[in-house]
């Protein structure tokens, strides 16, 4: 059996030293670079070949947030590559009494390799990794969650063997998932179909900004308020929470302005049969997406979920690994 050839510093993107905040941070190649080595590093974690490029270094980790995915993920796949991830709880760093973002990042800088932080606003992110000397990676913020875009892309890839060209259809909330897939629709030529209550679409600067992106990449980014539009043809159905991190105290209204937008059998089938279903979980079940779905054939959310590790190996990697030439 031949092996992927790893060894090979040309397989990865050159990435060593950057921040992941949001997708739009890589070029459409290197983006396409990074789910090519998730899914070698997948495969070798199949074989059991040790791939330990990181021996000896270390990843911390900030959660402001709760995660399951994303915090054991991480952890899981620093180990693997032969480094450890160091969890700090927020509430007991000295940025608790009071000491700034800018010099915890400096700080941090100085004992380990990289910083991955989960956190609502996205410019505390820009900040820490303006001030920090080490990759500073998005676990998530309001506005994006490139980790988990690179685990659906990995999941699209695996099943399609292409990204470029494929329709996705985004039924629900202009969230922070629905940002990260304008972002990767505009750069990969992606067809994105996101269909949205009134009053729930996303930002339309960064809506304008994929669609002139995608002008040129050969995708597309349409927005209507009609779940049956935008899913009928489409090689994936996404979805998201309706009531994301941090909007707990809008639920009821969400609710009742989210109910047409529940992806069920009934939508299903207006999609297809190929059509496949993701989500990036935590999953309402019975609220956005129906048990008979998120359980069903179509369904790759648990596959999804477990992708989380083997792209994140590879961003890792790509950011943090020193290239030998
Ligand atoms: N999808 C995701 O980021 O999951 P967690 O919130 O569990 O990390
Ligand atoms: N939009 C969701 C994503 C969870 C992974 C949230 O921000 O809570």
């Amino acid at each position: 059996m031949s092996l992927p050839s790893l060894s090979m510093p040309a397989d990865w993107p050159a990435l060593t030293g950057l921040d992941c905040l949001r997708l739009a941070d890589f070029s459409p190649s290197d983006l396409t670079q990074l789910v090519r080595l998730g899914r070698e590093v997948k495969q070798l974690s199949a074989l059991k070949v040790p791939f330990e490029p990181l021996r000896g270094s270390t990843l911390a980790m900030i959660f402001d947030k709760p995660s399951t995915r994303t915090r054991v993920s991480f952890a899981v796949g620093i180990h693997e590559l032969g480094g450890q991830a160091l969890e700090l709880d927020p509430s007991t760093l000295q940025m608790a009494r009071g000491e700034s973002l800018e010099d915890t990042g400096r700080v941090l800088s100085q004992f380990v390799d990289g910083i991955m932080m989960r956190t609502g606003s996205h410019e505390k992110l820009a900040q820490l990794a303006e001030a920090a000397s080490v990759p500073v990676v998005n676990g998530l913020s309001d506005d994006f969650h490139p980790c988990q875009l690179l685990a659906d892309l990995l999941t699209l890839y695996e099943r399609h063997g292409r990204l470029t060209g494929l329709a996705v259809a985004y039924v629900g909330d202009g969230s922070n998932m629905a940002n990260s897939w304008i972002e990767a629709a505009a750069l990969l030529g992606m067809g994105l179909r996101l269909a949205t209550p009134p009053g729930y679409e996303p930002d339309p600067t960064l809506v304008a900004w994929g669609r002139a992106l995608a002008a040129r990449s050969g995708g597309s980014i349409h927005l209507s308020h009609d779940p049956r539009e935008a899913v009928c043809g489409a090689d994936a159905v996404y979805t998201d929470v309706w009531v994301s991190m941090g909007q707990e105290a809008e639920q009821a209204e969400r609710e009742a302005a989210f109910a047409p937008y529940q992806v069920n059998r009934l939508l299903m089938q207006v999609a297809g049969p190929d059509a496949v279903f993701l989500h990036c979980l935590p999953a309402h079940r019975g609220l956005e997406v129906t048990d008979d779905v998120l359980d069903g054939p179509q369904s790759l959310v648990f596959e999804q979920a477990g992708n989380r590790l083997h792209a994140q190996k590879a961003l890792l990697v790509s950011l943090l690994a020193p290239r030998v030439r």
